[in-house]
């Protein structure tokens, strides 16, 4: 591709990303299947204007995640518009569905301002709340939110299950998954490890909602338990904590309350894996330093190098010990242990 054709491709990302949102939102992509449908039948079962539906399945054709007939009438799905399928195992629809739905389309017009004068979470700015009091009072925008969780879990729980291959869970009886969401990780590492108990520490809001649960959607409710609560508060005991795309909420500062909160009622040798995109070093480019950005807008944290999350735990009574990957590197399982 010339320098020319990139900066074109990127200047207009987001047509394509609002492209697809709509194909998403509109049930496009569950609707279509491998064999061709004609048009009229397309925008008669899902109630849309046939002209304007022949224009967007056109666009989302030519982006290759639909097949257009050569007669213009037909469409049928593209294993890449497969992965925008709710029912897909790796699914992305979630992820879509919020990262270009309403909310999170408001708050990017925020960054030039944020960049200037030096005060991040334009979500706040935009709604006056910060995202996880939104989420807890719009329960729409909830259901959204956690259903992407799963759906970016849908790809990071087969990473860390990679990364962690051969790992020892010999020692831990007992997990505790802070700000567990849906219970997608640790649903998949106790259909792993049959000796394993965990308990999935979540806001009131959320653990109310269970009806997209991966324990209950995998029968491990006997093993995997909810516990409403608050990480600033209470943390249950546990051999092992796991934070998935927790800290890179938060700023140093409130890392370090949540960290030195789980250590105190962290037993002797008790140990926590960080799971996070780890921003590497500066002449490798990742999408750690674009996901970064996208936390600069939603919230007051931010994407850490490796030895930024080193320092955090260290400041909080815990002792780093290393960092496993998987072969993408896309993110990485940070370990520690109790140091104090
Ligand atoms: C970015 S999501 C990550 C969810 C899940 N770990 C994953 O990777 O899919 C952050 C989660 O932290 C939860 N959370 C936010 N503040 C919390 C708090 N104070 N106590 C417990 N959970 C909290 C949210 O409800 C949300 O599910």
């Amino acid at each position: 591709m010339s320098i020319f054709d990139k900066t074109i491709d990127i200047v207009f990302g987001r047509w394509k990303s609002q492209i697809l949102y709509t194909g998403a939102k509109l049930g496009i992509f569950d609707y279509l299947t491998t064999n061709p449908k004609e048009i009229g039948q397309i925008a008669k079962d899902l109630n849309l204007n046939e002209a304007m539906t022949y224009r967007i399945l056109r666009s989302i054709a030519s982006l290759g995640f639909l097949k257009e007939g050569n007669n213009g009438h037909t469409f049928s799905i593209t294993p890449l518009g497969e992965l925008l399928r709710k029912d897909h195992p790796q699914t992305l629809q979630g992820v879509l569905l919020l990262e270009e739905g309403p909310e999170h389309y408001q708050i990017w017009k925020h960054l030039p301002r944020m960049i200037k004068d030096g005060q991040q979470n334009a979500f706040l700015s935009e709604y006056g709340n910060n995202i996880f009091d939104y989420a807890g009072e719009n329960a729409v925008y909830s259901k959204v939110f956690n259903d992407a969780m799963s759906s970016y879990s849908a790809m990071h729980t087969s990473m860390v299950l990679e990364a962690l291959d051969g790992y020892d869970f010999s020692s831990f009886s007992h997990i505790c998954d802070i700000g567990g969401g849906q219970g997608h990780l640790l649903s998949h590492l106790h259909s792993k490890y049959n000796h394993l108990n965990g308990t999935i520490l979540e806001l009131e809001p959320v653990v109310n909602n269970q009806d997209s649960s991966w324990p209950n959607k995998m029968g491990l409710q006997d093993r995997c338990t909810y516990l409403k609560g608050n990480m600033f508060d209470h943390i249950p005991p546990a051999d092992l904590y796991i934070m998935k795309m927790i800290l890179h909420d938060w700023n140093d500062e409130e890392c370090i309350k949540i960290l030195s909160n789980v250590n105190k009622s962290a037993p002797d040798k008790s140990k926590v894996f960080i799971i996070e995109h780890i921003v590497p070093d500066p002449t490798t480019p990742h999408f750690s330093k674009l996901f970064d950005i996208h936390m600069m807008c939603a919230t007051s944290g931010r994407e850490r190098t490796k030895e930024e999350y080193e320092s955090i735990l260290n400041q909080s009574g815990w002792r780093y010990i290393q960092t496993y990957y998987p072969s993408s590197k896309r993110i990485g399982v940070i370990e520690g242990i109790k140091a104090k």
